[in-house]
Formats: C-alpha cells, sequence, structure tokens
C-alpha cells in the first residue's frame, strides 16, 4: 500500500510537474463555432474547470481532419484554425497552474450519417445492428491515404503546441479510428496493418513517433487506450497491455485507461464482470495489471464518484492519476472538494426521458452532459436536476429534424 495522497504532485517522463492527481478527461462539449473554432463559450467553461482544481484539464476530441467529424459541433485543429481563436482557450483553461492538454481525434467509421456520407476504416465493415441506422458503411483507407492521417495528427499536435497547450492525448479508445485499426474485429486488412497485433498496432505507433517528431521529448505525448472492447473477437486485455507496452517502450507520457465503443459502450455503463461491479472504478482490476507492466504512468477513468475510492485507487497503486469526466460538468470543483474531504461523493442519478427508443436517439447520456455545458459557456451554474426532456429537446433544436432521425443510437 503506498500514502500517495490526491494532493501530491507528480512528475511525467518528459519532465512536466502536475500538481496534484486529478485528471479531467475528455469530453466533446459541442461549443465550436461554424468554422470549428473554439468559442467565448469555451473559455468561460474551461475557465471554471481550471479553477476546479484539476492538474490536468484536457480538451474534448479535436478533430485533425475537418471532413471527418464526430460531432456536428467539434473542435478541429489544421490549417485552417484560427490560431488567436485557440489561444484564448488555452489562456483561460491554463489558469490556477493547470496543465491544459488537447485530445486529438479522428472518428473513422463512428461518424454518423448527416454528417459523413462515406466514412473510413481500416476495413468495410459496418458498425453493427441497430447502430446501422445512423452509420454509412465505411471504406477501407489506402496506404497512402494512412499516411495523410499520420501526418494530420502530426500537424494538429504541432499546432496544439504552438497556441500554448501543454500535452497532447492521442484518443486511441471508444472505438474510433485507431481503436478500429487495434481491433482483429474491425480490421481484416491482409497487408502489414491487419492481422497480427504487432501490425494492427503500426497504425497507433506511426502516429505516436510523427507527434514526437513534431514536439520534442520535453513535451508531454499520452493515450487513451481501451482495456479491451468487450467484443466477441475483439480488442482483448491482452493485447492491450501488449500495446500499452510498446508504447511506453516508445516514451509516452502517460496511458488513461478506459474501455468500450459505440457498440458497448463500456466507459459509460461499465462491465459487467463479477469483479469489476463491486469497485466505483470499471476498469480498476485492468489498471493493476497494467500498471504492474508497464513503467509509464497510469490514469484510470470511469466511474470515479467518491474521495476515498479514488485514495484506495492510488494507494493499491493501480494507477497514478484520477480521471473524472461526467461529475465535472455537474460540479466543476470537484477536485478542490475531493482533496480537502475524504468523505466527499458525488451521487450521478442515472437518466432517462422514461422512453428508452428516444434516449437512445438523442444519445441521451452524452446531450444532458452537453446541455450542462451549455448552460456553463453561458454564464450560468449547472443544474443537477435538469430535466432530461430539456436535453432531448435541444438535440431537437441543434440538428434539426433530419439530424434527429439520423441521430446515432
Ligand atoms: C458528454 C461526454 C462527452 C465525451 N467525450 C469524450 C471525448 O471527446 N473523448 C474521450 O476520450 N472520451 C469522451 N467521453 C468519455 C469520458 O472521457 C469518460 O471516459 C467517461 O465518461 C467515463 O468517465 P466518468 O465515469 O468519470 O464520466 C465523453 C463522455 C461524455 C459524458
Amino acid at each position: 500500500m503506498s500514502e500517495i495522497e490526491l494532493s501530491s504532485s507528480f512528475e511525467l517522463p518528459c519532465g512536466q510537474m502536475i500538481k496534484n492527481r486529478f485528471f479531467k478527461s475528455a469530453m466533446s462539449e459541442q461549443l465550436a463555432d461554424h468554422d470549428h473554432n473554439p468559442s467565448e463559450g469555451l473559455n468561460t467553461l474551461y475557465s471554471l474547470w481550471a479553477q476546479g482544481g484539476a492538474a490536468v484539464v484536457l480538451s474534448g476530441n479535436i478533430m485533425v481532419d475537418r471532413e471527418h467529424l464526430g460531432e456536428p459541433r467539434n473542435t478541429v485543429l489544421d490549417d485552417h484554425s484560427n490560431l488567436e481563436k485557440y489561444q484564448a482557450w488555452v489562456q483561460a483553461a491554463s489558469a490556477n497552474d493547470t496543465r491544459f492538454w488537447a485530445q486529438l481525434n479522428h472518428p473513422g467509421k463512428q461518424s454518423p450519417k448527416f454528417l459523413q456520407k462515406l466514412p473510413v476504416a481500416p476495413s468495410a465493415i459496418a458498425l453493427e445492428g441497430s447502430l446501422q441506422l445512423n452509420f454509412n458503411k465505411p471504406r477501407a483507407l489506402k496506404e497512402d491515404e494512412i499516411w495523410q492521417v499520420i501526418a494530420q495528427f502530426a500537424n494538429s499536435a504541432a499546432l496544439a503546441k504552438q497556441v500554448g497547450f501543454q500535452g497532447v492525448q492521442i484518443h486511441a479508445a471508444h472505438g474510433y479510428l485507431i481503436s478500429q485499426f487495434l481491433s482483429p474485429r474491425h480490421n481484416k486488412r491482409d497487408d502489414q496493418r491487419g492481422g497480427p497485433l504487432e501490425n494492427r498496432m503500426r497504425f497507433l505507433l506511426e502516429i505516436y513517433r510523427a507527434i514526437r517528431k513534431e514536439v520534442g521529448d520535453n513535451f508531454p505525448v499520452a493515450v487513451k487506450l481501451n482495456s479491451a472492447d468487450f467484443m466477441n473477437g475483439g480488442f482483448s486485455e491482452g493485447d492491450s497491455i501488449t500495446v500499452a507496452q510498446a508504447l511506453a517502450k516508445e516514451g509516452i507520457d502517460l496511458i488513461e485507461v478506459s474501455g468500450g465503443s459505440y457498440e458497448v459502450p463500456a466507459m459509460a455503463d461499465g462491465i459487467q464482470k463479477e469483479s469489476s461491479k463491486k469497485r466505483e472504478a470499471y476498469f480498476l482490476e485492468y489498471a493493476k495489471e497494467l500498471r504492474q507492466s508497464v513503467d509509464s504512468p497510469v490514469v484510470l477513468t470511469g466511474g470515479f464518484r467518491s474521495a476515498s475510492a479514488m485514495n484506495d485507487a492510488l494507494a493499491e497503486e493501480a494507477c497514478d492519476l484520477i480521471g473524472i469526466a461526467r461529475p465535472l460538468a455537474v460540479e466543476p470543483d470537484l477536485p478542490n472538494k475531493a482533496m480537502a474531504d475524504n468523505g466527499y461523493t458525488i451521487h450521478l442519478r442515472p437518466l432517462s426521458t422514461g422512453i428508452k427508443k428516444l434516449d437512445e436517439m438523442v444519445l441521451l447520456n452524452m446531450s444532458w452532459y452537453e446541455a450542462q455545458f451549455d448552460r456553463i459557456a453561458k454564464g450560468q451554474s449547472p443544474k443537477a436536476n435538469l430535466n432530461e426532456w430539456y436535453a432531448a429537446w435541444k438535440v431537437f433544436k441543434n440538428l434539426g429534424v433530419y439530424a434527429f432521425k439520423k441521430r446515432r443510437a
């Protein structure tokens, strides 16, 4: 057992010091302007999170290619971006000695029909079941296109450093493009990028190397990795450990543990294993194993609600940092509160309009949180008892009837 406290500082392999053990995980905000640049509202939201006490605040996923969005109001960081708007965002989010990092992503086939006619993926395999109503079948990327995507990640990382972000995270989890390459279920290529894990992880390693080349050794480069995708014939915990070890060998600064995809949303609901149900943090047992297997620091994300569970995870050496997402939408100063009181806990009620199909159609589990971001962006306080029908109505209003019908289940 270790005696590390939530308030203890931490040094990353690249030398960056962070002031405590709280890591605000990525949450796509849906607050970019129409050109996919950060808005004033985003600045307001992030200055609140900076004051809330987390050592590292991660942005919601920023897309590396404006032709491939995961959601309509994603931010995009590329050569067409307004860098001054990015600088203003960084300035707001870096107050209070907060390290503001950019999460970089490409959605691959997890881009809904109303945004993407022809999504791309490692192989032309559609998403499963009812998701097919809302997502088009992708086409397989060609080798030269894959190198373009790698260059896009590297370019976005270079721009992130240029505008003042203090780190970047590669989103290799949750079923997006990189995670599609890692999965033997989604990647059926017969070239050097398919088949054995060594081939399936090539894309991620090449992205990491290309980014490192751009940002240098003293700049944090992290990854968000699935513990597993929880699908038959999919990305397993054994695969995940091997990928983490390869990244650790290359010098990754931080590995954030999550799990699942749109097909099996374990990142939001946890997993049904008996050993895991007893634990507040969904992927705690896996994180413990990972931490024994790599020298790189580990962040564990998903399910943390009480200061005691967070302290226990640190004491059991399951992780070095505590990843928190949804609780920060209703309690932006959770880190300060949890550091001050070991009895602190937050209860997030299950969300439903009472109509399951509608909940799925408007992605209530995300849109309710996005409605909180929208409130904060307008200078209002978050509202824990915000009505689910209001969040559903906002989706309808923002996307219009067509998109409402088509939004992913
Ligand atoms: C509204 C919303 C948006 C999210 N967007 C992202 C994202 O952009 N990138 C990402 O890696 N995870 C995203 N997540 C997942 C969270 O980072 C986190 O893994 C998950 O919510 C579990 O952590 P929690 O139990 O502390 O909320 C999002 C979650 C929510 C609720």
